[in-house]
C-alpha cells in the first residue's frame, strides 16, 4: 500500500511527461468528482480538506477503458478519473493572466493589422465578439469604430462583455480640456506611457476610452505592452528586473474626497517568476522609503526599465475618432497620447472594467478565437 500513486502506471502519463513524478493520495482524494464529494449541479466541494482521513492512502488501482479508478484506505472510498479529465489537467493553461498566456509585440509586429473591428459586427456575431475579446485578452487591446457618439455609451460598451467598475471618478470619467485641471489628463499637454489608478488595490484592470469628438491638432493615441517591455529588462538586465520585482513602490492619489494607496511593484510576477502585472506611473509615484544603497539600486533599474518603454519601437500609435472606442488591459498596457491643440474639441469618455468578467465572456463564447 503507498500513499502516492505512480501517474505513468496509473494515469497513462497523461498528466505529467516526467514519468517518475507521483501524486498523492491526498491529490486524488481532493478531486474525486463521486456525488458524495461534489455536488452534482454546481460541481463545488462537499468537503473540507481536514475532512480527509489522516492517514488516507491508496488502497487499489483499477485501469477500466478510458478511465482510472482508485480505492483508499482507510474508509474503502472510491474514486474514479476519466482520461480526458486528467489530460485535461495536464493541459490546463492556467488563468490567463500571465505572461506565458499572452502574445507579446512591439509597433511592427500590428503593422497594418491592428486588432479592430466594426461595431455592428461586434454586437450581431458571437465569433466576432470572440475575436475582439480574444485580442483583448492576448495582445492586451481591441478597438472598436462604429460604435454611437452619445454620452455614456462607453458603459454599454463595457457591459457588452462585463461591468464598468464604480470608482470615485464616477461610472465613468470624461477626458478634455478643464479650465482647472485637477489631472494633467484634462489639459491638451502630452501624456507619457502609464497605467491607470495605480494607486488602488485591485487596480481596474481593464480600461475603456471612447471617442466622441477630436477635432484637434494632435492627440493621437499611443500604446506600449509592457510585458514585452519588463521581459526586455529581463534580457537585458536581470538583476534590475529582479529589483523591480522585489520592490514595493508606494502610489497614491488624494482630493478632497478621497486619499487612495497602494503599494506595489512595478513588476509583479506570480511564484513561478512569470511577469503577471505591470505599474507604471510617474505622476502618482510617491517617496520611497529605502536605505541609499537600495533606492540607488532601484532608481537604476526604474530608470532601465522607463527608457525600454520610452523606445519609440515599441508604441503603437493610432488615431481615435467619433465612434472609435478602444479597450486595454491596464494590467500590462502602458497608454499614452500626443500633445493637442486645447482649441478643437477633444473629448473622451473613459471607465474602468475588470478582465475577469471579459475572460468569463470569452470562455462562454467558446475560449479564445
Ligand atoms: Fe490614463
Amino acid at each position: 500500500m503507498s500513499t502516492f500513486l505512480p501517474v505513468a502506471e496509473a494515469l497513462a502519463g497523461e498528466l505529467s511527461p516526467d514519468p517518475t513524478t507521483t501524486l498523492p493520495a491526498i491529490w486524488l482524494r481532493d478531486n474525486c468528482h463521486c456525488a458524495e464529494c461534489r455536488d452534482p449541479v454546481s460541481g463545488q466541494k462537499l468537503f473540507g480538506i481536514t475532512d480527509l482521513p489522516a492517514d488516507l492512502a491508496v488502497r487499489q488501482v483499477e485501469r477500466d477503458g478510458g478511465s482510472v479508478s482508485v480505492t483508499f484506505e482507510p474508509d474503502g472510498h472510491r474514486a474514479v478519473y476519466p482520461d480526458s479529465w486528467m489530460a485535461g489537467v495536464g493541459a490546463d493553461a492556467g488563468d490567463g493572466r500571465t505572461e506565458v498566456s499572452k502574445t507579446t509585440w512591439v509597433a511592427a509586429d500590428l503593422a497594418g493589422h491592428l486588432p479592430e473591428a466594426h461595431w455592428a459586427g461586434y454586437v450581431a456575431d458571437p465569433a466576432e465578439r470572440r475575436r475582439v475579446l480574444t485580442a483583448v485578452q492576448q495582445l492586451g487591446f481591441a478597438v472598436l469604430h462604429g460604435t454611437a457618439t452619445t454620452e455614456g455609451t462607453v458603459l454599454d460598451i463595457a457591459r457588452t462583455f462585463g461591468f464598468p467598475r464604480e470608482t470615485n471618478y464616477g461610472h465613468l470619467f470624461d477626458v478634455r480640456v478643464e479650465p482647472s485641471p485637477t489631472n494633467l489628463a484634462f489639459t491638451g499637454r502630452a501624456i507619457a506611457p502609464h497605467t491607470d489608478n495605480p494607486y488602488r488595490d485591485p487596480v481596474p484592470t481593464l480600461q475603456l476610452l471612447h471617442c466622441l469628438g477630436n477635432a484637434s491638432e494632435g492627440g493621437d493615441s499611443g500604446l506600449v505592452d509592457g510585458f514585452r517591455a519588463a521581459a526586455v529588462l529581463r534580457e537585458d538586465d536581470p538583476a534590475a528586473f529582479d529589483v523591480l520585482t522585489r520592490t514595493l513602490v508606494p502610489f497614491a492619489w488624494a482630493d478632497t474626497r478621497a486619499s487612495l494607496r497602494a503599494d506595489r511593484p512595478l513588476i509583479d510576477v506570480d511564484p513561478a517568476g512569470r511577469i503577471r502585472e505591470v505599474r507604471f506611473n510617474n505622476r502618482s509615484m510617491q517617496a520611497l522609503a529605502l536605505p541609499g544603497d537600495d533606492a540607488a539600486r532601484f532608481y537604476a533599474a526604474y530608470v532601465a526599465f522607463a527608457r525600454i518603454i520610452a523606445r519609440p519601437e515599441l508604441m503603437v500609435t493610432f488615431r481615435l475618432d467619433a465612434g472609435d472606442c478602444v479597450i486595454f488591459d491596464n494590467t500590462r498596457l502602458l497608454h499614452a497620447r500626443t500633445a493637442f491643440s486645447e482649441d478643437g474639441a477633444r473629448h473622451l469618455q473613459g471607465c474602468y472594467a475588470d478582465l475577469d468578467a471579459l475572460s468569463s465572456t470569452l470562455r462562454v463564447l467558446g475560449g479564445p478565437a
